[in-house]
Formats: C-alpha cells, structure tokens, sequence
C-alpha cells in the first residue's frame, strides 16, 4: 500500500478546530481508496511561540522537510501582535516557509457553487451566471519579500518603507503557471497589474506578453489592479484564470471568496518547481470566531483535496472529497456565517461529519 507523509501544521484560531476536520476526510479517502496517509502534526506560529519561544522551531522545519507536502492552517491572532515583527506568526513562520521551500506558485480557484447563487452576496442576476476562476498568484516575491525594507528616521521625520521588486524571471515562471493552467479550463488569462504607474507592472507586462506567444490559443487581457476589484464584483462570470503578483493576488483572492459566499470556503495549493507544496485555507485565523465551533471547515478540507491531488497523485481520492464537499454544500448543509436568520447553522465538526458520510456513501 502506498504511504504519504504529510507534515500537518494546524497553527492558531481556528487552524486546529478545521483541521480536526480536514483530518477526519482525510482518514475517510484512505479508508476508501486504500492508502495511508502518515500525519505528523508540528507546531507553528503563535501556538509555537508560546510552546517553544519562536514561531518556526527547528523541528517544524525538519517535519516538513521529511514530508512529502505540508498540510497547513492558518497562523497569527492578537496575542502576537505587538512582538517585534520578524518574530510575530505570520512574518516569523508563514512567510519563511513560502521562502524556504520555494512555493513561488499559488494556486486559489474559486468557484460560486451550481445551485448556491444566494450565498453570494452579490446581486441575484449577476450570482446567477455563475463564476468559476483560478487565482494565479505570485507568492514569493514583490512588496513581501523586496528590500531594503524598514524604518529611518525620528520624530515626525521617521519614515518607514517597502521595496517592490519583481524580476523578469520570476514573472516568467508564474506567467507559465497561469498560461497552463487555462489551458485545462476556459483558455483566458487576465493579467492583474498597475502599469500606469508602478515599475515592476511595467516589467511584468512585458514578461506576460511574451510568454503568451508560447500560448496561441490562450487569449491574454490586462487589467489595473483598482478595475480588477470593480470587474469582478460587476462581471466576475467572465474571469477564468488571473494572473497577479503577490499583493495583488492577495487582494484579488479575498474578494473571490467572497463572492462565493465566505471567507471559509477558498482553499490554496502553494507549489515550488518540483511540484512540492503546502496547501491552506486561504484565510485566516478568523480571531472573531475562534474557539467557538462555528468555523466552516470547507477550505481546510478541499487544501487537503488539493494536496491529494497537486502533490501525492491521488486525484480520485481528491475527486470524491470535492464531489463530496459539493453535495453537502447543495443538500444545505452550511455553518453559520452562510445561513440566513431562518436557516439551521452546522458547527464545525457537524459540517466535516457531513462531508465524511457523503465520502462513505460514495457520492
Ligand atoms: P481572516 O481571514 O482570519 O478573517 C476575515 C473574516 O473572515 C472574519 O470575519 C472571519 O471570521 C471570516 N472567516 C475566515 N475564515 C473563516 C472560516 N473558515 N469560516 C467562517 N468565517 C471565516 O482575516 P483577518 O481577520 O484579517 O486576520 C486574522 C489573523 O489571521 C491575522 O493575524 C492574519 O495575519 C492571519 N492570517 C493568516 C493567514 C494564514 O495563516 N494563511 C491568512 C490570512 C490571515
Ligand atoms: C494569505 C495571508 C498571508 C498573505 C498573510 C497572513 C501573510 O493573507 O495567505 O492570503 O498575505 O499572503
Ligand atoms: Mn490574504
């Protein structure tokens, strides 16, 4: 029997409520499709801070590195805010590990699913043609990782500053990435920059244009990060694959979990060039409602079906957690930020036990 190893860093917030559930569909697709899957659960972030004095202790780092991927949940909270930056969750764990293992490739699809139009908060006759897009996002460049970076000055002339940068190799390597990928789905890429006025967008147009050459059949638009946002509440059926930077895509990514519904329903896979990765809610620790069961578990689960499928070549398995995920969502079973005042809310561990039976009845 197959075993993977999979490195399982539940971090802070909600991260470990989700997790719990993520783990429980994962033990119902070995249990089906027999293989096993080897956790090793680690501690990250402001959990690892308070166990062990550092956000990414050495043997986190080392799990991960014997791991065949990383099954990641979301750090920080406001018990970390004020320590000095490079030692806070986010900064300190989270964004080394991006670095340290190269995923420069950031995969979100977001998908408004048939059937829950009504969970969009968009307006019913825009939600009702649907949207179905791939965030393509740069992760491990721009403003979050240029120097110099950091603060000069006193008094009211202190200033503090940020370094974008983007090389072209870089904005090859995922302009690549984004044409591949519309070529599985609906062959069209919109490129998200600010050309008008930013440098490194300059450079990243003339890098994305000429990749596209390599992909006659994929049709390429450009659009300003500030229309980006517009267009995407006014027509977001039209987008298929979007292609930003880091910042950008972090923005882009939020909003297009939104117009699904919730935060609570966007996975990410994260992949470096061998195609290792780590996969995350793109979340995150949601300090407002941790602690209190009622977080939807949706995006930790399909990280993990995104891992299964992205990292450990198990893409039935994979198939069933969505197919799963899917019919759960359309027989009404939802947590309580996507029910209305009339609606029965799941808790968290409802909400994965839902999953799971649909997983065993083979639906
Ligand atoms: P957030 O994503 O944690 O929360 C934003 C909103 O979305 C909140 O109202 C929250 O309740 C809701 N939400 C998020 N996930 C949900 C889920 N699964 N179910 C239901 N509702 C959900 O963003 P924030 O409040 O800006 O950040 C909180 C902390 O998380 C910060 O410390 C931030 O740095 C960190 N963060 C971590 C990651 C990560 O580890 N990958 C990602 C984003 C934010
Ligand atoms: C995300 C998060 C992270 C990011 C933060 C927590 C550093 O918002 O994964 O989208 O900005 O990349
Ligand atoms: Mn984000």
């Amino acid at each position: 029997m197959t075993t993977h190893r999979i490195a399982v860093l539940a971090g802070d917030g909600i991260g470990p409520e989700i997790m719990v559930e993520a783990r429980k569909v994962l033990d119902a697709v070995s249990e089906r499709f027999g293989f096993e899957l080897e956790c090793k659960a680690y501690p990250v972030g402001g959990a690892a801070i308070d166990a062990h004095g550092e956000p990414l202790p050495p043997a986190t780092l080392a799990g991960c590195e014997a791991a065949d991927a990383i099954l990641f949940g979301s750090v920080g909270g406001p018990k970390w805010e004020n320590l000095p930056p490079n030692e806070q969750p986010e900064r300190g764990s989270l964004l080394p590990l991006r670095k340290h293992f190269n995923l420069f490739c950031n995969l979100r699809p977001a998908r408004i699913h048939p059937g829950l139009e009504h969970l969009s908060p968009l307006r019913a006759d825009i939600a009702e043609q649907g949207m179905d897009l791939l965030v393509v996002r740069e992760l491990t460049g721009d403003i979050y990782f240029g120097s110099p970076r950091g603060r000069e000055g006193e008094g009211e002339q202190e200033n503090a500053f940020d370094t974008m940068r983007y090389s072209r190799f870089e904005i090859r390597r995922i302009a690549r990435m984004a044409f591949e990928g519309a070529r599985k789905r609906r062959k069209k890429v919109v490129s998200v920059d600010k050309a008008n006025v930013l440098a490194t967008s300059m450079l990243w147009r003339e890098e994305v244009v000429k990749i596209a050459e390599d992909y006659p059949d994929v049709t390429l638009e450009h659009i300003y990060i500030d229309n980006a946002t517009m267009q995407l509440l006014r027509r977001p059926y039209d987008f298929d694959v979007m292609l930003c930077g880091n910042l950008f895509g972090d923005i882009c990514s939020d909003e297009a979990a939104m117009i699904t519904g919730s935060m609570g329903l966007l996975p990410s896979a994260s992949l470096n060039e061998s195609g290792f990765g780590m996969y995350e809610p793109a979340g995150g620790s949601a300090p407002d409602i941790a602690g209190k069961g009622i977080a939807n578990p949706v995006a930790q689960i399909l990280s993990a079906s995104l891992m299964l499928r992205h990292s450990l070549g198990e893409s039935v398995a994979a198939d069933a957690i969505d197919a799963a995920v899917s019919q759960a969502l359309a027989d009404g079973c939802l947590t309580g930020e996507l029910t209305g005042p009339n609606q029965t809310a799941l808790s968290t561990a409802q909400m994965g036990d839902a999953i799971v039976q649909r997983i065993q009845q083979g639906e």
